[in-house]
C-alpha cells in the first residue's frame, strides 16, 4: 500500500513546488509567476509528499470576503490518476469553507476534474474581462471595496484562454479544532464578569 501526506507547505518545498509549475508554465497551462511570489504565498500552498519527494501542490488565493481562487494545483505527471489532486482539491475546499469562503473559482483546462469536483463552467465573459493592467492596479489599490465590488467573473483576465469555473460553498461551521478557549476571571472582579478569551 502506497501513502502520499498532504500537508501545509513549508518554505524548503518552495524549489519543488516552482520545478513542479513550471512544468506547466512552459506548456501554457498556468500563469507564470516570480520566485519571491511562492515564498510570499507559502501560507496558500498544500503541497502532496511521498517519501519525502513533493509530488504535487495547489493553493487557495483569496481576493475578497466570500471569493477565493484555486491556483496551482499541479501533480508530477508520473503521480496522476491515484487521487492525489483530488485530496489535494478536497483539503483546499475545506480550508476555504472553514474560513468563510462562499465563491471559490479557478481558471482551468482540466475542467472534466474539477466538474467532478462540484464546479461548474461559468460563460465565457472574457470579451468584458478587465486587463491585467488593471488587475494588477486593483491588487495595489488601497480603496479596500474595490476588488470585493467587481463582479467575480471578471475579476481576473483569463490570460490562457481556458475555462472559468466556480463552485459554491456553505456557510463555515463554528470549528472547535480551529481554535482553543482561555477561561480566566478578572482580579476583584466577581463570578458573574468571568472573561472568556476566544483565540
Ligand atoms: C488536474 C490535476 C492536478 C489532477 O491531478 P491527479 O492527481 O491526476 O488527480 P486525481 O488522480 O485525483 O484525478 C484524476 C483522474 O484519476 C482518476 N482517479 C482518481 N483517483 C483514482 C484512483 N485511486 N485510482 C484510479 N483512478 C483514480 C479519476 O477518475 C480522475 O478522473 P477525472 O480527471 O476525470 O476526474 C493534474 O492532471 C495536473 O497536474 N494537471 C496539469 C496542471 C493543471 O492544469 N492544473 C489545473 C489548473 S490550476
Amino acid at each position: 500500500m502506497t501513502s502520499v501526506k498532504v500537508r501545509s507547505a513549508r518554505t524548503g518545498d518552495v524549489p519543488a513546488i516552482r520545478e513542479l509549475s513550471h512544468l506547466y508554465v512552459g506548456q501554457g497551462r498556468l500563469v507564470p509567476r516570480s520566485a519571491v511570489s511562492y515564498y510570499e504565498g507559502i501560507r496558500e500552498f498544500q503541497v502532496a509528499e511521498y517519501h519525502g519527494r513533493i509530488v504535487g501542490c495547489g493553493s487557495l488565493h483569496v481576493y475578497g470576503p466570500d471569493l477565493a481562487e484555486i491556483r496551482t494545483l499541479v501533480v508530477d505527471p508520473a503521480s496522476q490518476g491515484h487521487g492525489i489532486g483530488g485530496a489535494l482539491l478536497d483539503r483546499l475546499v475545506t480550508m476555504a469553507t472553514r474560513i468563510g469562503v462562499r465563491r471559490l473559482f479557478c481558471l482551468t483546462f482540466e475542467t472534466d476534474f474539477f466538474a467532478r469536483h462540484g464546479f461548474t463552467p461559468m460563460p465565457q465573459g472574457d470579451g468584458e474581462a478587465i486587463t491585467p493592467e488593471t488587475f494588477a492596479q486593483l491588487l495595489r489599490s488601497h480603496d479596500d471595496d474595490r476588488v470585493p465590488e467587481l463582479p467575480f467573473d471578471r475579476l481576473k483576465p483569463n490570460t490562457l484562454g481556458n475555462m472559468r469555473m466556480v463552485r459554491l460553498l456553505p456557510a463555515p461551521a463554528d470549528d472547535a479544532q480551529d481554535s482553543i478557549t482561555i477561561t480566566f476571571e478578572f482580579p476583584g472582579a466577581d463570578a458573574a464578569d468571568e472573561a472568556q478569551l476566544l483565540v
